[in-house]
């Protein structure tokens, strides 16, 4: 983990409220896990403005003969606007300072090589999952990629995602673009044909739960993304914390989503209501 002062690149509106953020970040992409996250804030903001917690989306680096600078690697961050902090990020132009911590928490673990894995992603819920795909695919895996939103807006990067070796099959509530329906439907579908797969989700609270449910109905193992409300993202003020399998009042048994996740085994989670309310999606078309 490492705390950068550094330089937007590139900040514009992909989707209507959905922002691409491209970040200058030399060493970052060595040490960036698929399914880590970072914390960012302008440099410019009040004092009293938190970091903001965003997934890594992807990494990259221009190339010298872009514009006649040295090569500069950077990461990039998709991000939906709900609320004050995303507003001031959708206002940063390039050149623009801004602070970035990371990567944190624990990502993805791949499994092994050659088994089949199902990707699901609800609207903005996207984001961890591209890394994700281009690393089992880099593995040998074949990759399917669930899209889910609830209109076309919600559903990003299609391309990108697909030249990157993964299939997708996209899907949204009001049939506005791919097939007309919940992504849970799709899963399920795939799930008839590909017993053997594990699944890998991120997305809206009842997506999630949904998902849960239909793996451990078939038990399927299952790795989910999760967003709770983060004030520090390092473990030290507790804000984060969601109840883990197994707990009761008399045994409490919490985890801390910003060190022990935002990535979790689903067996590890109490998919009760509780813990369904803090696992937040990802800001997204989903909300
Ligand atoms: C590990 C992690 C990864 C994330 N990745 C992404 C991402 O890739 N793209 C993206 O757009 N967002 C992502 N989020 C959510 C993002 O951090 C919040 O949307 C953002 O912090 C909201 O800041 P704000 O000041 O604009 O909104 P606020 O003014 O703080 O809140 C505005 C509204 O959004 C709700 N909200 C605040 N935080 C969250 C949250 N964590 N999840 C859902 N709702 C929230 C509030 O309850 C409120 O209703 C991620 C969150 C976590 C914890
Ligand atoms: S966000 Fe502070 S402990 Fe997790």
């Amino acid at each position: 983990m490492k705390n950068y002062a550094t330089i937007v690149l590139a900040n514009q509106e992909i989707s209507p409220s959905i922002f691409r953020m491209r970040i200058l970040a030399p060493g970052f992409a060595a040490a960036a896990q698929p399914g880590q996250f970072v914390m960012l804030r302008p440099a410019l903001a009040l004092p009293t403005m938190l970091r903001r917690p965003f997934g890594v989306f992807r990494t990259g680096c221009l190339p010298p003969e872009c514009d006649g600078l040295p090569p500069r690697e950077y990461m990039e961050i998709l991000y939906k606007v709900v609320g004050q902090g995303t507003k001031i990020l959708s206002e940063l132009h390039q050149g623009d300072r801004i602070e970035l911590l990371g990567p944190l928490g624990r990502g993805f673990d791949l499994g092994p090589p050659g088994q089949e894995k199902i990707l699901v992603g609800g609207g903005i819920g996207l984001v961890p999952l591209f890394m994700l795909g281009e690393a089992l695919v880099a593995q040998g895996s074949r990759v399917r990629l669930l899209m889910g939103g609830r209109t076309r807006d919600d559903i990003l990067a299609v391309t990108e995602f697909e030249r990157s070796g993964v299939e997708t099959y996209v899907s949204t509530d009001d049939g506005s673009l791919g097939e007309a329906g919940f992504v849970t439907k799709v899963l399920e579908r795939k799930l008839s044909k590909y017993p053997q797969a594990e699944v890998f989700a991120c997305g809206p609270t009842p997506m999630l739960t949904a998902v849960a449910a239909i793996c451990a109905a078939r038990q399927v193992n299952l790795q989910v993304s999760l967003e709770a409300h983060m004030a520090c993202g390092v473990g030290a003020c507790l804000g984060c914390v969601v109840k883990g399998a197994g707990h009761s009042e008399s045994t409490p048994r919490y985890l801390c989503t910003c060190k022990a996740g935002p990535v979790f085994q689903a067996s590890d989670l109490d998919w009760g209501k509780a813990t369904a309310e803090a696992a937040i999606n990802c800001g997204g078309g989903c909300k």
